[in-house]
């Protein structure tokens, strides 16, 4: 669900060349081989997967414009709670055991002290955008075949919309300036390694809520600078600043502790700045 997103068209091309039978779905973005579906019509989405009859779903449907979540709240609610609340109806209704792996986000969390990491169980909300992923991560476990996996990811995007560093390297790249912070830390995974782990989830039949994630994190303002003195990019065009809360409605510390996955997936995690490097 969501293929034609960041995340779910990576996953697709993944997938696929990993001999899944992977079908993939689009709302909006119509795209070629994809299926048009609307998980906020109920009778649809009952008929269309009571059709494909899948082993598994990966759900990456979301409205990830934190901006736009906070100016509208029931935007945000219907894409990021509305959508997982009818596609678990439909699951329990067809009554399948559908391993149901739904993608949420690291930005639920928030801790005081930069060096600190949170665990699964430390929740803290900031805005809307947490908010609503937070009570849709609620909803998706009232289906019993769940997995629900926190995360934040970057890598250049192939087939979709741009992702963070992207952003970052493409702005540079045209020697634009950009600003970052210096006081927002997290530990985000590369694709590349974020749909590997999705897949051994899915062939271990992984069940239960997960961070995955890099081991240790930095500020946005030195993943910045990582990525411009990968490429030989201006970093005078990069300006740190102070991201302020009240203004900003951003946590500060969105960092992840990733034990609980590692003790199951054996994945060497290299340091953000090498899987930058690759
Ligand atoms: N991007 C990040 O940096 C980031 C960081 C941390 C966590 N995450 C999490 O990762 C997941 C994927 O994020 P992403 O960046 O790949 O998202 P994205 O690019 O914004 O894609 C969202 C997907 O949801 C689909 N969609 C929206 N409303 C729908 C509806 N009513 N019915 C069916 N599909 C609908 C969209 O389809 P159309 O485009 O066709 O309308 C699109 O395929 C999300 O759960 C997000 O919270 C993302």
């Amino acid at each position: 669900m969501g293929a034609s997103g960041l995340l779910g068209s990576e996953l697709y091309y993944y997938l696929n060349k990993h001999n899944f039978k992977c079908y993939g779905s689009y709302f909006k973005t119509k795209k070629k081989k994809l299926i048009r579906i609307n998980l906020l019509n109920y009778k649809k989405l009952y008929i269309e997967l009571k059709k494909l009859n899948p082993n598994v779903i990966i759900n990456c449907v979301s409205l990830t414009n934190v901006d736009e979540c906070e100016r509208n709240y029931n935007k945000s609610k219907n894409y990021n709670i509305d959508t997982s609340k009818n596609l678990v109806k439909v699951l329990n209704k067809l009554n399948k055991k559908v391993h149901l792996i739904h993608i949420s986000t690291d930005q639920i969390y928030n801790k005081k002290s930069v060096n600190k990491y949170s665990k699964e169980s430390e929740v803290k909300i900031s805005n809307n955008y947490s908010k609503t992923k937070f009570l849709g991560e609620l909803a998706i476990k009232k289906y019993e075949h769940n997995t629900i996996l926190r995360t934040n990811f970057f890598g250049k995007s192939k087939f979709s919309r741009m992702s963070f560093s992207d952003y970052i390297f493409n702005n540079l790249r045209k020697n634009k300036k950009i600003s970052l912070p210096k006081n927002i830390f997290f530990n985000p995974l590369s694709i590349s390694l974020l749909v590997k782990f999705i897949k051994k989830i899915i062939q271990k039949k992984i069940i239960g809520t997960y961070n995955i994630c890099s081991d240790k994190n930095l500020s946005k303002y030195e993943f910045g600078l990582i990525i411009a003195k990968k490429f030989n990019l201006n970093i005078d065009n990069i300006n740190g600043f102070v991201s302020n809360y009240k203004l900003h409605r951003r946590p500060l510390n969105t960092s992840m502790d990733n034990k609980k996955i590692k003790k199951i997936i054996k994945i060497r995690i290299p340091s953000i700045k090498n899987q930058l490097k690759s």
